[in-house]
C-alpha cells in the first residue's frame, strides 16, 4: 500500500513516515523544503533501512504534482503541507490562505483527477472556539478561530467536507492534533524550528542546550492550580501512529469524520518545565512573564472518539517526550544543520 505524504520533511510528517516505513507501508513524499532540511530525509532512510521516493515541489506548482500522480499508484494521501507559525499568519495572513488553502485545493483536484478517495488532514485543536467547555471533544463548536493559521485549519476542513458530500466514494480522516511535543526516541530526528521557537518544548530545549538565556513563562496568574495555562501535550511518535490507525479506519468508513488526537490530560506550563528538568538533570532558567495575548488558560482533548473508531491511544507521557526531546536537543544542539 502506498502513501503519499505531502510535507514529509516536516515535524510530524517525518516522524510519520518513518513510522509508515517500519508498519511496512511504501512512502512517497513531497516537501517544498521552504521550511525543513534535506538531512531530514537521509535520517529517516537510515533509521527504517529503507528507501523513500521523494519529490521536492510545491503543492501549487500543478505540473510537479501531476508528475507524482501520473508515477505512483496513490493509495492513501497524508496532507501535512502547511504554514504553521501563528504569529507570521497574523502578520501575513493573505500569504498564509494563499499557501494553506491552495495546497490543499490542488492536492483535492489531484486526487479527484486520478481517482485517490482516501484523504488524512493534519488539522489543529485552534479550529475549536474559545469559548467551549473542556474537555473539547470532536461536537465541540469549531469556528470563530483567533487567528489566521487557524482559519486555515478550519476552511481546508471545510473543503474537504465540501468535497466529500459530492464524490461517495471519499473517505476523510481530519486529525485535530493537541500540542505535539517530542521526538522519535533514536535522538535522530525532531523539532528543529527556524529562528526563535515559538512553542514551548523548543524553547525550553534551546534555553537546555544554551542556544536561549531563559524561558519567559507567559502568565502564572490564570485561574489554574499553579497560575500557569494548561495543555494537552502530546508525543510525536503517538501522533504519527494516530496517522497509521486512521489508514485502517478509513478502509472501512466513508465520508469526513474528525478526530482528536491528545492524551486527555493537562499539564501545566511549571509542570512541564518540571518534567524536563527531570528528563535532562538541567534546571531551565525562567522568568514570570505577562500574559501571551490570545492565550487560553486552559485546553485538553477529549480522546475516546478516538479510542473507540481508530483504536488508537496516546501511550506516551510528557515526562517520555521530555526525554526524548533532550535526546534529540543534546545529540543536535543546531538542529540538522550540524
Ligand atoms: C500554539 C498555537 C496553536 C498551534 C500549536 C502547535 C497559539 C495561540 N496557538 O498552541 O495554534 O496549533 O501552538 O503549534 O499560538 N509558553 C510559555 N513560554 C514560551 C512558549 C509558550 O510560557 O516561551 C506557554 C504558552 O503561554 C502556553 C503553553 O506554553 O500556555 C504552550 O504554548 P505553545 O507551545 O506555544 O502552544 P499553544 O499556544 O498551546
Amino acid at each position: 500500500m502506498t502513501i503519499l505524504v505531502t510535507g514529509g520533511m516536516g515535524y510530524v510528517g517525518s516522524h510519520t513516515i518513518l513510522e509508515l516505513l517500519t508498519q511496512g507501508y511504501e512512502v512517497v513524499a513531497i516537501d517544498n523544503c521552504s521550511n525543513s532540511k534535506p538531512a531530514v530525509l537521509d535520517r529517516v532512510k537510515k533509521l527504517s533501512g529503507k528507501d523513500i521516493s521523494f519529490y521536492k515541489t510545491d503543492l501549487r506548482d500543478k505540473k510537479g504534482l501531476d508528475e507524482v500522480f501520473r508515477t505512483h499508484k496513490i493509495d492513501c494521501v497524508m496532507h501535512f503541507a502547511a504554514l504553521k507559525a501563528v504569529g507570521e499568519s497574523v502578520e501575513k495572513p493573505l500569504f498564509y490562505y494563499e499557501h494553506n488553502l491552495n495546497s490543499t485545493l490542488a492536492l483535492c483536484n489531484a486526487m479527484e483527477k486520478y481517482g485517490v478517495t482516501k484523504f488524512i488532514f493534519s488539522s489543529s485543536a485552534s479550529v475549536y472556539r474559545s469559548d467551549n467547555l473542556m474537555p473539547l471533544t470532536e461536537e465541540s463548536v469549531a469556528g470563530d478561530c483567533i487567528n489566521p493559521y487557524a482559519w486555515t485549519k478550519f476552511m481546508c476542513e471545510q473543503i474537504l467536507k465540501d468535497a466529500a458530500a459530492v464524490n461517495s466514494d471519499w473517505s476523510v480522516a481530519v486529525l485535530r492534533y493537541f500540542n505535539v511535543i517530542g521526538a522519535h526516541e533514536s535522538g535522530d530526528i525532531g523539532e528543529d524550528p527556524q529562528g526563535v521557537p515559538n512553542n514551548l518544548m523548543p524553547y525550553i530545549a534551546q534555553v537546555a542546550v544554551g542556544r536561549r538565556e531563559y524561558l519567559s513563562v507567559y502568565g502564572d496568574d490564570y485561574d489554574t492550580p499553579d497560575g500557569t495555562c494548561i495543555r494537552d501535550y502530546i508525543h510525536v511518535s503517538d501522533v504519527a501512529a494516530g496517522h497509521v490507525a486512521a489508514i485502517d479506519y478509513l478502509a472501512k468508513n466513508k465520508g469526513v469524520n474528525m478526530f482528536n488526537l491528545g492524551t486527555g490530560k493537562g499539564t501545566s506550563v511549571l509542570e512541564f518545565v518540571e518534567a524536563f528538568e527531570k528528563a535532562s538533570g538541567i534546571t531551565i532558567n525562567k522568568k514570570i512573564a505577562p500574559r501571551r495575548p490570545g492565550d487560553l488558560p486552559i485546553g485538553y482533548a477529549s480522546v475516546d472518539k478516538a479510542k473507540r473508531e481508530l483504536n488508537w491511544t496516546a501511550v506516551k507521557t510528557v515526562e517520555d517526550a521530555a526525554a526524548d526531546t533532550w535526546h534529540w536537543q543534546s545529540k543536535n544542539p543546531q538542529g540538522y544543520e550540524a
